[in-house]
Formats: C-alpha cells, structure tokens, sequence
C-alpha cells in the first residue's frame, strides 16, 4: 500500500508539472550542508519497505530521511511520523508550520534522495509549494 501511494502520488505530480523552472528554485533552502551528501539515489520502492517504529524513513522535498531514532524525540509525537512511515511528507510537514529549527534538524537524518524521475519537487518544472493553498 505504501508502494502504491507513493508512487501514485510522484507520478499524479510530474504529469502535472510543465516543465519551466529551476530544480531549487521550487523548494525553500532546507540546510547549508546536505548539498555535499547528495550522491546516495535512494528509490520510492526502498523507501516503502522502511514504514515502521523500528526503521522509519520518510520523504520531504524529495530527500530521504531516517528518522527512527528522532520518533520519540519529535515534538509532535511519534505517532505523526509514523503515519508517514516509508511515504512521500512534503505536504504535511509544510502544512505544521515547522519552524526554521525544525528545517534545519532535518539535516541530522538525511541519508539520500530521490532519482530525478521520481522526483516532484525538486526536479526541472517540479511541483512549486507556493502553489498549494495555505
Ligand atoms: C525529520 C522530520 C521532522 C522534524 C525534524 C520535525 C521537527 C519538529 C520540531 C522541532 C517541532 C517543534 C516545533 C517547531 O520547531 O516547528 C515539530 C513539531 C511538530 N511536528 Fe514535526 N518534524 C518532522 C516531521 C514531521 C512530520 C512529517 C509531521 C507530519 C504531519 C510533523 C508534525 C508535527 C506537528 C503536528 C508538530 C506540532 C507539535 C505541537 O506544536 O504540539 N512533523 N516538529
């Protein structure tokens, strides 16, 4: 099911998206240093098989987080990240108002990103946040 959804949702993106802007000009800056580590291509199918309290990774702005060892440290609850176990979160985790530390903490659990296809956001014509309702 997580397989299904995810890539459902990647690929309900890129047929929409026209192909015009700048790959970071769509995503607001999340770390200074992560730029350096982006050279581990990690697939939706892999992500999905990580989609419990004991292997937990999930997907924001088309990066790949690990984030098993923050479930019980995240302010919002554990619960809310396992919701979004092994799955696409770029929508929630804007629609939180996180705050610019919470941008910046997600540095501490990245371990890769997404290969271009799969892509929304981060990608030539990629899905544009300032286009979803607030
Ligand atoms: C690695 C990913 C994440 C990190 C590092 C993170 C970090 C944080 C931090 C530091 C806060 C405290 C408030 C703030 O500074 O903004 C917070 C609150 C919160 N987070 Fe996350 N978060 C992550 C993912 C998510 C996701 C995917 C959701 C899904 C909806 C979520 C939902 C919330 C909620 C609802 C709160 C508010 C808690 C409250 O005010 O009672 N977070 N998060």
């Amino acid at each position: 099911m997580a397989k299904v959804s995810s890539i459902f949702i990647s690929g309900f993106f890129s047929n929409a998206m026209a192909a015009t802007a700048s790959i970071e000009a769509n995503v607001p800056k999340l770390t200074t240093s992560s730029t350096a580590r982006e050279d581990r291509i990690i697939t939706l199918e892999e992500v999905s098989w990580h989609d419990h309290a004991r292997d937990c990774w999930i997907i924001i702005y088309d990066r790949v987080y690990d984030v098993t060892d923050f479930l019980e440290e995240h302010p919002g609850g554990a619960d809310i990240l396992l919701e979004y176990a092994g799955r696409e979160a770029s929508v929630a985790f804007r629609g939180c108002g996180h705050s610019a530390q919470a941008i910046r903490a997600l540095d501490r659990f990245f371990i890769g990103e997404l290969p271009m296809h799969e892509r929304i956001f981060r990608k030539p014509g990629g899905f544009r946040l300032n286009d979803l309702p607030e």
